[in-house]
């Protein structure tokens, strides 16, 4: 019995450049996979912050008055079967809610599995090929602002540390890994395994929510509680005291340990990322910040506030999973540990629609969408990824903002819409200037970061440059060599149509194009945007900080395959090529991007299209207190990912296509063994929409005319201007977008006096007003110079040969 291609139906054929909710820290419940029934999420986790009754204490939920306790003497009972009891004593209807503390002792019941885990490391050192800047988290440009961390010598030693048996049980293996990973500060690098990220989650008490205040948005900014600034909102003889200490520890300190699991590659950014997000809350996903929701910390969260009150109360674990059975670390393991239970790895391709029931889509549904707490919208997108504002007070009227939480559209032609209709309104309305709020954007459908700048810059020599690679390794040329013989009618399975079914079932070579056409060097254009000639022209390789990759790589806007958006037309090109005429709406000194630093992929690529090509300015909000500037954008910069699943079945399909005698030769490399990896999915966390919860940085994202082709993370960009948040704009996002005006607009405004910016936070040399626009790399920190393309292609000349050479004898594929 053969398997055909297993995993298309769970996979996407189109370029998606997003973080997965599932993987952020802070959201509470939200893309968590919840397949079993017995479980109900109470709205506790959901903040309404229109909601006048005080969402907090209406939905605390029952802190177990008699609380499980942990068993007294170790041994005595196992900390697992006291959980086991303890849900089941919990009413059905109710959330699954024990103590902090006897959760993670279940947790490091479990028994180490040092096989398992070997080959597990083994797995990843096959996919993590695929990462884009593995040479560049190992060597950074100086002016990166994080620790390099080779990740592959790294896993190394943890292999080593397995043998030296190092780790005492399966959790704290998969602590260490996970804390590997982080330590890219990628947030399209990511692992979540079966016992950190699907089990139970960890929780401090629902209302233990921070925030960071300024008294007037320059002021540096102290710790309070999020309920006290909406609480003394409605009742202003209420003066909240700010937080002293968390845990008898200063509480600036603790919160900067606390912010590290977040996956920024910014100090500020994973500030941000403490506390609830506006933007995020509003548009239905409910982060309420890494302080809130993370990795265990302790049993219990005491706060001392300064006007001299303690509170303290216990930490939580809210169980995902059916403990029926468990009673010890190894049934748990049995039971949590051994892949899949549904059939989730193995979905039709018609069954790929994701289920629309997360416990934020009630909202989506209403009738009249609106973001949660915002103004009533101009127009708004029904996924409330993308809405438009007018704010009508004196002064502000000449004002329009776009809220962007999210490129996630499930219809990009909508979401395009909605961007054209409300830039319209906005200009027949007379508005002159343009807020892009982008805090808290994870990205999305990448194809929205490149329309978002055509949007406002329609002009045909307006061309987005989005230039983008990726690393050269062996199964990529595999994949470009099978892809170009598929092109040509040439592979194995499609001169022999028995094997073909018998490969593919249902999936035709139209499936097959889609899936494979990111590797097609027919449907890709060099960084002239010139054809490229053969698949060993794309392949390249370049060298560059002592690693391999492709040639620069552009999309061609005029080919629905090169962009993998099928039907849809990028302002500017194709169905939208008359938008060439439409005037620019707004001049680029008028438009400004407002970030949070957590902006990630998708919106990355639309940030560094606006500010480096369109010279548009960036205001940033909110970090640690200090005066100092901030970056805007600190999510991962690159430009595509991919999940586990994602390279798993582009491998599988590339395999099907080979002759028996190919697939015989590719089992002993890479190729194979990416295809019929087992090990890494059946550790994985997965998704509800049944997708394993972890993969890749796929492209690189590189700046027009930079020689050195430092791929965008690693080049530090500060913004313009820097403000904090004050309690009125965390009440009222329209005092934000006032506080942004008064910033960053003067001219033409009614209102002459320009507010300031946080002191030493302008003038930064990378920031637009610094001269800074489309500033080139730097140079790796080491001795060993980025070689300039030119160079490049003659100092790997000897290179590129052996390559071949030994692709050629190992895998027996170039010429069948
Ligand atoms: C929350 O509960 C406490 C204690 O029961 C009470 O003192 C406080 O007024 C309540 N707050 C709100 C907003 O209802
Ligand atoms: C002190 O401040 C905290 C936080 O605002 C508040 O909850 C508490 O009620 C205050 N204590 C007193 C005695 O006012
Ligand atoms: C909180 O935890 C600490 C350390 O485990 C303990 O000393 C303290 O008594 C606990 N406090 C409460 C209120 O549970
Ligand atoms: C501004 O006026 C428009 C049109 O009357 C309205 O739809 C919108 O909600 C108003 N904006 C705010 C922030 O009140
Ligand atoms: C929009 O829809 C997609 C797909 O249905 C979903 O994953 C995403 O969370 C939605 N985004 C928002 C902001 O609601
Ligand atoms: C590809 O080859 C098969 C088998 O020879 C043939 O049936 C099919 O028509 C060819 N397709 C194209 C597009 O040439
Ligand atoms: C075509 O594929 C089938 C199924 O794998 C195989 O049995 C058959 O021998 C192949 N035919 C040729 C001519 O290779
Ligand atoms: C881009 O794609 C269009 C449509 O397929 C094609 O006509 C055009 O030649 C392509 N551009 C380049 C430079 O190949
Ligand atoms: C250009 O054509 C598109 C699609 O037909 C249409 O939606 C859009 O309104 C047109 N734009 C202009 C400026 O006429
Ligand atoms: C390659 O490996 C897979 C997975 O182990 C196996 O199913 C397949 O039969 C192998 N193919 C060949 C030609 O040996
Ligand atoms: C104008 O700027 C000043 C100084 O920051 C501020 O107090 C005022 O509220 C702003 N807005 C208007 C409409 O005057």
């Amino acid at each position: 019995m053969r398997t055909s291609v297993l995993l298309l139906g769970a996979s996407s054929a189109l370029v998606a450049a997003r973080i997965d909710p599932y993987m952020m820290y802070g959201v509470p419940i939200g893309g968590l996979d919840i397949d079993d029934e017995s479980i109900v999420i109470s709205t506790g986790t959901t903040v309404e912050s229109d909601d006048s009754t005080g969402a907090f204490n209406s939905t605390q939920p029952a802190i177990p008055t008699a609380a499980p306790t942990l068993p007294s003497t170790p041994g005595l009972a196992e900390p697992c079967a006291v959980v086991s009891s303890a849900v089941k004593a919990i009413p059905s209807g109710s959330r699954k809610i024990i103590p902090a503390e006897l959760g993670i002792q279940c947790l490091r019941s479990v028994p180490l599995d040092k096989q398992g885990n070997v080959q597990l490391l083994e797995d990843l050192k096959i996919y993590i090929q695929w990462q884009s800047n593995l040479a560049y988290l190992k060597n950074p440009p100086a002016e990166y602002t994080e620790s390099p961390v080779d990740l592959m010598a790294e896993i190394e030693s943890m292999k080593r540390q397995l043998s030296d048996n190092g780790y005492n049980n399966e959790y704290e293996f998969q602590l260490d890994l996970n804390r590997l990973f982080n330590r890219a500060y990628d947030n399209h690098l990511t692992w979540q395994p079966d016992i950190l990220a699907s089990v139970m989650q960890f929780q401090r008490p629902v209302g233990s929510e921070l925030v960071s205040v300024s008294s007037d948005g320059n002021a540096l900014p102290e710790i309070f509680s999020y309920q006290d600034i909406l609480l003394a909102k409605k009742d202003p003889s209420f003066k909240p005291s700010p937080v002293r200490t968390i845990n008898d520890e200063g509480v600036v300190e603790y919160l900067r340990k606390v912010a590290i699991q977040a996956g920024f590659h910014d100090a500020d950014t994973r500030w941000n990322a403490l506390f609830p997000s506006q933007p995020l809350i509003a548009s239905g996903m409910t982060y309420l910040g890494s302080f809130r929701t993370g990795q265990y910390s302790s049993p219990n969260t005491t706060m001392s506030f300064v006007n001299g009150t303690t509170k303290s109360s216990l930490n939580l674990a809210v169980v995902l999973k059916d403990f029926d059975g468990v009673n010890n670390g190894d049934t748990f393991f049995k039971k949590f540990c051994s892949g899949p239970t549904t059939a989730s790895t193995t979905a039709t391709p018609t069954s790929s629609a994701r289920p629309t029931s997360t416990s934020s889509s009630s909202s989506i549904q209403t009738p009249e969408p609106s973001h949660t707490g915002y103004p009533k919208p101009i127009i708004i997108n029904p996924n409330l990824s993308v809405g438009g504002y007018f704010l009508n007070d004196t002064g502000y009227d000449d004002l329009a903002i776009l809220s962007i939480p999210s490129y996630e559209s499930p219809d990009v032609q909508r979401f395009q819409n909605v961007m054209r209709d409300f830039i319209r309104l906005a200009t027949e309305a007379g508005k002159t200037k343009l807020i892009f709020d982008m805090r808290g954007n994870g990205g999305g459908n990448a194809i929205l970061g490149y329309d978002t700048f055509k949007q406002v810059f329609p002009q045909a020599d307006q061309e987005p440059f989005g230039g983008t690679r990726y690393r050269a390794h062996e199964a990529l040329n595999v994949a470009g060599q099978v892809t170009r013989d598929f092109s040509g009618n040439e592979t194995y399975a499609q001169k022999n149509a028995t094997a073909f079914v018998e490969n593919f079932g249902r999936t035709t070579q139209d499936d097959v194009f889609l899936f494979t056409v990111g590797f097609n060097f027919e449907h890709q254009l060099n960084v002239k945007e010139e054809k490229f000639n053969s698949w060993e022209q794309m392949f390249g390789p370049e060298v560059a900080n002592g690693d391999q990759f492709t040639s620069t790589l552009r999309y061609n806007f005029s080919d629905e395959a090169s962009y993998t958006y099928p039907g849809f037309s990028v302002i500017g090109f194709l169905e939208n090529a008359n938008e060439t005429s439409t005037p620019q709406p707004f001049r680029a000194q008028n438009i400004v991007m407002l970030h949070d630093g957590m902006c990630s992929s998708t919106c990355a690529i639309a940030s560094e299209l606006l500010k480096n090509q369109g010279g548009i300015r960036t205001i940033v909000v909110g970090g640690q207190p200090q005066f100092a500037p901030m970056q805007g954008v600190a999510g991962t910069k690159g430009a595509q990912n991919f999940g586990w699943d994602d390279i798993q079945v582009r491998m599988q399909i590339i395999y099907f296509l080979g002759s028996p005698e190919q697939q015989a030769a590719w089992n002993e490399t890479a190729l194979g063994r990416t295809a019929f990896a087992e090990q890494l999915f059946k550790r994985s966390a997965y998704s509800s929409s049944g997708s394993p919860a972890g993969g890749i940085n796929l492209r690189d994202n590189l700046r027009a005319n930079d020689a050195s082709k430092t791929p965008l993370e690693f080049i530090y960009e500060a913004a313009d201007c820097r403000m904090f948040y004050t309690a009125p704009m965390i009440n009222d996002v329209t005092v934000l977008w006032k506080g942004v005006a008064d910033r960053m607009f003067t001219s033409g405004g009614s209102n002459s006096t320009k507010a300031q910016c946080v002191e030493g936070s302008t003038g930064g040399t990378s920031s637009v007003s610094g001269g800074g626009q489309a500033k080139s790399g730097e140079p790796p920190r080491s001795s060993e110079p980025a070689l300039s393309s030119v160079a490049a292609s003659i100092a790997v000349g000897s290179c590129l040969w052996k390559w071949a050479a030994t692709s050629a004898v190992m895998l027996g594929i170039l010429h069948f």
